[in-house]
């Protein structure tokens, strides 16, 4: 049976790691402040953000909250974050996603510092883990490869198959795995045949969006599996992109959902907020 890789467990171990250094580094005189902003009022993105305020209180990271109205106006929010950037009190700054119709998400990522880019989005930081270079990074690829790595799984060498191309997770996910020293190919909606090119995975990351599409005719027998998707069932119960029960008496090791990718996004985040001192 697959070894059930615990994202809880070892999220709460990276929060527990940073409490500490975080603890030391007020002891010297160092606080950290994280600018999370939201705009409208987003179910989904209202959950986040509350998870996000709260571990930053556990981790001892102060949190700004800016909670703006749905209509709020893109130049309102590009002058908040140039307001943000020049405050030297603050460390990193943070726009919730989705941003409603009328302002440009690109031009606001753009916007952010990149010394306070603790969501890794900018060009700049997408650039520097492009060619190898020190920079923040996308917190749900780089929460993965702390899974892998923490469950004593080697990445170098391996095939690793990355199914799904966003900005976000697909692409800096691909660029990890390739700095681990991964033999990566990145499939997507065009891919033909998809099954034969998820098939040759030692190390399968899915983040194709849709729920449960991918059953054991997907997965060579002996691989890892990482889910990356979230979804509610009909029956209002959470879901992976993987059909876990199928997938699991096949592969060595699985994550499962809720409970695997989910919470490693925030620990890394706490992370990058650590590292934006
Ligand atoms: N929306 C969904 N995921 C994320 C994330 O990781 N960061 C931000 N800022 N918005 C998101």
């Amino acid at each position: 049976m697959a070894q059930v890789i615990d994202g809880k467990a070892i999220s709460a171990q990276i929060k527990e790691e940073l409490k500490e250094r975080v603890a030391a580094m007020k002891a010297e005189g160092t606080e950290i402040t994280l600018a999370v902003i939201q705009v409208g009022e987003d179910p989904a993105s209202s959950v986040y953000v509350g998870n996000k305020k709260k571990a930053c209180a556990y981790v001892g990271i102060r949190s700004l909250a800016y909670e703006l109205p749905e209509e709020t106006t893109e130049k309102e929010l590009l002058d908040l974050i140039a307001e943000l950037n020049g405050r030297k009190d603050v460390n990193g700054i943070l726009v919730q996603l989705p941003l409603p119709g009328q302002i440009d998400e690109d031009k606001v990522i753009g916007a952010i510092c990149p010394d306070k880019d603790v969501d890794g989005f900018h060009p700049q930081s997408v650039g520097r883990l492009c060619i190898g270079q020190p920079g923040f990074v996308s917190c749900t690829p780089a929460g993965i490869i702390q899974l892998l790595k923490r469950s004593g799984i080697e990445i170098a060498g391996k095939e690793c198959v990355v199914a799904g191309r966003s900005n976000i997770v697909g692409k800096p996910m691909a660029l990890l795995l390739l700095r681990e020293n991964g033999t990566v190919t990145v499939a997507h909606s065009k891919t033909k045949d998809l099954k034969e090119v998820t098939k040759r995975a030692d190390i399968l990351v899915v983040a194709v969006g849709k729920p449960k599409m991918i059953t054991r005719e997907y997965v060579k027998e002996g691989a890892v599996v990482i889910d990356v998707g979230i979804h509610r069932n009909e029956n209002n119960k959470l879901c992976g992109d993987v059909d876990y029960e199928d997938v699991a008496p096949v592969c060595s090791a699985i994550t499962p959902v809720p409970g695997g990718v989910g919470p490693m996004t925030i620990a890394m985040l706490m992370n990058n907020c650590v590292e934006s001192t």
